[in-house]
């Protein structure tokens, strides 16, 4: 396939949302990768921090201050960073497609609520649209500013966005149990994240007030649905990978499984990066977030009890690649009008590794 290919850096990019974003990019065949940005690793091979990286052109972290005008800037930086450089970064490049969660909410008193701090720039939060294709393809396609979601977000998102749309889900209260992989925390060592402390846990973290329920609430809110959402986050002992089990009691009324399968069918029949995923035999009857690591994909799967009265959704995905990168690159493909899948078809291994 031959595209245009744009000028794109990355800042934040020794982290592991950073990485990712590289991976991608790199063998994307509309993206011309100018910069990966490091403050502790200027100077250095890219590949000395991301050694999966070492067959691509060998080239260096820059410096923040050493920043050139790009076409697309992706921003992979800690929660609170980007805001605060953000008239710079703007100066940098027309698009920019920030990971982070500084411009995800509209309301800055959201911000202040769940951030425990004021916004540094709300007048801005307007100009960004939430990137999750799924729910914003329109918007995304048309915007310069886009905040990727939360990892927990996009699986609970995409597993609640259509049952809010079809009624289903309309006033709650909804349970979502996410079990974290580790790479979750970033690439920054603490003490909860020494191999010691982390290895082999099943630690439930945030068992309430978790950020990421705002913003869930907030796009499920768009399909019509306001609710109490109750958000449990774990850490569990896995590297990549997310699984919510979201807990449902159809405000509807009993649903069956034709109502469910037609919620999804709805949504996501077209969808190329969401599959629904409940088989009658197998191992995998449903989604299970380790076949799906380095994938763009997220699997969705169900399950009635009591007559329909209780429906308990699972939604998997990689949380550096649906969860993060993966999903930037699919609002840059969008946004740069490529094929929504360029760069993003790799379908995962099977076996593979814990
Ligand atoms: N990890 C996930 O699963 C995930 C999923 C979805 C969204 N996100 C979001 O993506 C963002 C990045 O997450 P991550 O997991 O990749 O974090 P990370 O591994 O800690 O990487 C962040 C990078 O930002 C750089 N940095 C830190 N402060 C900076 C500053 N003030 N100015 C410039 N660079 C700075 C650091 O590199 P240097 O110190 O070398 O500059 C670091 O490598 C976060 O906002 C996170 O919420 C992460």
């Amino acid at each position: 396939m031959s595209l245009t290919r744009l000028r794109v850096s990355v800042v934040g990019a020794a982290g592991y949302g950073g990485g990712e974003l590289l991976r991608l990019l790199l063998d994307h065949p509309g993206a011309d990768v100018r910069q990966a940005v490091s403050r502790r690793f200027a100077g250095e091979p890219v590949s000395l921090v991301h050694p999966n990286l070492r067959s691509f052109r060998p080239f260096v972290f820059s410096r923040p201050e050493d920043v050139e005008q790009c076409d697309v800037l992706f921003l992979s930086l800690p929660n609170g960073e980007s805001m605060g450089e953000m008239d710079r970064w703007m100066k940098t490049a027309a698009v920019i497609i920030d990971l982070g969660a500084d411009f995800r909410l509209r309301r800055p008193e959201d911000w202040k609520a769940w951030y425990a701090a004021d916004h540094k720039r709300p007048e801005l939060l307007g100009r960004f649209v939430y990137g999750l294709p799924e729910v914003a393809r329109e918007e995304v396609r048309t915007a310069d500013y886009i905040a990727g979601p939360g990892c927990e977000a996009a699986a609970s998102i995409l597993g609640l966005y259509p049952l809010a749309k079809e009624g289903i889900v309309r006033s709650g209260p909804v349970v979502v149990d996410a079990k974290m992989g580790s790479s979750a925390a970033g690439a920054a060592p603490a003490e909860s994240t020494h191999h010691p402390e982390r290895a082999g846990v099943v630690r439930t973290y945030k068992p309430t007030g978790h950020r990421h329920t705002i913003e869930i609430a907030r796009a499920l809110e768009n399909a019509g649905a306001s609710l109490p959402l109750h958000l449990t986050a774990t850490a569990i002992g896995m590297v990549r990978g997310i699984l919510a089990t979201i807990h449902v009691f159809p405000d509807c009324g009993p649903v069956s499984e034709k109502d469910v399968w037609r919620a999804y069918r709805a949504a996501y029949a077209d969808e190329p990066f969401v599959r629904v995923v409940k088989q009658t035999r197998g191992l995998y009857r449903f989604p299970e977030p380790k076949i799906l690591q380095g994938t763009n994909f997220c699997e969705i799967g169900f399950e009635l009890e009591d007559g329909g009265r209780r429906l308990v959704v699972l939604s998997a995905l990689d949380n550096l690649v649906k969860g993060a990168a993966g999903n930037a690159v699919q609002c840059f493909n969008l946004r740069a009008g490529f094929p929504e899948t360029t760069g993003l078809t790799f379908p995962g291994l099977h076996p593979v590794g814990s």
